[in-house]
């Protein structure tokens, strides 16, 4: 048996799997504490919890930890957290990616890394720290992100120099080359503003291979059980879905995720996709808004209805609700890059402001922000052969209904499943095989949703946004 951890913003997630074919045996979760900031002990306390509901992990030989990418953890010699880590989903440092943009150029960062900084990237926040907390600096000895750390704890390394990572999570700071396969000490000096050879003295956790074991689950009582390298939570959502090229995934979370698979490196200066690495060897072009499945759960909470309700509402109006449109940026935005962007209702009249086209606006509001990324994507050399939706955002009826005709192509929906997991339970797998690909997993059947295309939706929906926030 193998075990996938998905250490998320919200919750710890464990799923017991057959190692051969990947059946989903037993599963815990237990919830991390809110906010955009977090002692990363609760992480480690929600695993013990996640572990116990998930009936322990005795009976397992390898597991691997999938976590939320970018959080700054940083530590000092010693290896105790130095502050709360700063989560991904934190926008305190949108200035400090503006300046790190302007000082060394867009093209710098995407030729160097893949991808230009945003507010999300641990490279922001340690710029930010350099700003505002210039003491918790000269403390750092090293610096890892949520998984990383997590993988560390459960190994019971002490050391700094065992701490490990893998190229996916590498490839979310801001300060490595995945298609070199090195860390850029020059841009972590950079955004610390302390000199290179300061920068090489910080332990930077060691990349893995794609199927690379980080040691042993001593910490958690299993000295036997093999440890993954683990990967950035997309990344495990591709190796659990079994995505390949052309493939297009959607994920309707916390955030939103554009997603896809590609053999080349993707250094997009326009900053609109994330040129990431996946977690097999490949590249993980990606685009993701601050704003996902939320959305449909602010509007259904503000008409005072069940998510049953709120989609029978969404389904009875029209498409394009008449002409009411949600620019859905509640928590302001990343793709587009806006970060102090705020949300607005538009074309509301004494006529149309009704349950059902707010409902409805909500929907395609949020199909729209996820719509635009596509196409940016397509614009931009990507293959679409076939788009999944997976992600709490995807239980919705009308959310699968009402996607067709929105992105004008077939929709497919797989099984809902705990796929960011059940990808880390992959790898674990992979990392006790030690073959050169993946196992086998097969995901179940996929339903596919299909409607006729009504380009006016995503077309009144550009006009909206052009008139609040000018042309993209
Ligand atoms: C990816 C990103 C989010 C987090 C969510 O760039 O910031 O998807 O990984 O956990």
């Amino acid at each position: 048996l193998v075990a996938g951890i998905d250490s998320s913003t919200q919750s710890c997630k464990v799923l017991v799997c057959d190692a051969d074919d990947g059946t989903v045996l037993r599963q815990g979760q237990a919830p991390h504490p809110d906010g955009t900031s977090c002692d990363p002990g609760a992480w480690w306390d929600a695993l013990q919890q996640a572990i116990d509901l998930a009936g322990g992990l005795d009976d397992v030989d390898a597991l691997a930890v999938s976590g939320q990418q970018h959080g700054m953890v940083c530590l000092d010699a010693e290896g105790r957290v130095i502050r709360d880590a700063i989560l991904w989903n934190d926008t305190r440092s949108a200035r400090a990616a503006r300046d790190l943009t302007d000082e060394l150029g867009a093209k710098t960062w995407a030729d160097a890394t893949g991808s230009v900084p945003v507010a999300s990237y641990t490279v922001t926040k340690l710029r930010w720290l350099a700003d505002n907390e210039p003491e918790n600096v000269a403390r750092i000895a090293a610096i890892c992100l949520p998984h990383d750390w997590l993988t560390w704890r459960i190994s019971g390394a002490t050391s700094l120099e065992s701490l490990a990572t893998d190229r996916s999570e590498a490839s979310g700071t801001g300060y490595y080359d995945a298609r070199a396969g090195e860390y850029r000490y020059d841009l972590l000096a950079h955004a610390l503003r302390i000199d290179e050879e300061a920068a090489r003295r910080i332990v930077l956790p060691r990349v893995l291979g794609p199927n690379e074991s980080a040691g042993q689950a001593t910490a958690l009582g299993l000295p036997e059980a093999v440890v993954g390298p683990g990967c950035g939570d997309n990344a495990g959502a591709a190796l659990g879905l079994g995505v390949g090229p052309g493939d297009t995934w959607l994920s309707l979370g916390t955030s939103g995720v554009v997603g896809a698979v590609s053999d080349g490196s993707w250094h997009d200066e326009t900053g609109t996709v994330s040129g990431f690495a996946d977690a097999t060897g490949r590249f993980l072009p990606l685009q993701v808004t601050l704003n996902g499945a939320p959305i449909l759960d602010r509007v259904r909470k503000l008409l005072g209805v069940d998510y049953d309700g709120f989609d029978e509402l969404a389904l009875s109006a029209p498409s394009g609700a008449e002409g009411v449109v949600l620019l859905p940026f509640f928590g302001g935005e990343r793709t587009p890059n806006l970060p102090e962007a705020t949300a607005s209702l538009t074309g509301m009249t004494s006529a149309n402001t009704t349950p059902a086209n707010l409902a409805r606006a909500a929907v395609e509001g949020m199909l729209c922000l996820l719509g635009a990324c596509i196409d940016r994507a397509a614009s931009h050399g990507q293959e679409i052969h076939r788009i999944l939706i997976v992600g709490g955002g995807s239980r919705s009826r009308a959310v699968r209904e009402i996607a067709p005709a929105v992105l004008g192509r077939p929709v497919d929906v797989p099984p809902a499943g705990e796929y960011v997991a059940l990808g880390a339970a992959r790898q674990a797998a992979w990392t006790l095989s030690g073959d050169d690909v993946p196992p086998a997993w097969v995901v179940g059947d996929m339903v596919r949703f299909d409607a006729p295309h009504d380009p006016t939706v995503m077309e009144r929906y550009e006009e909206r946004f052009a008139a609040a926030f000018g042309e993209r």
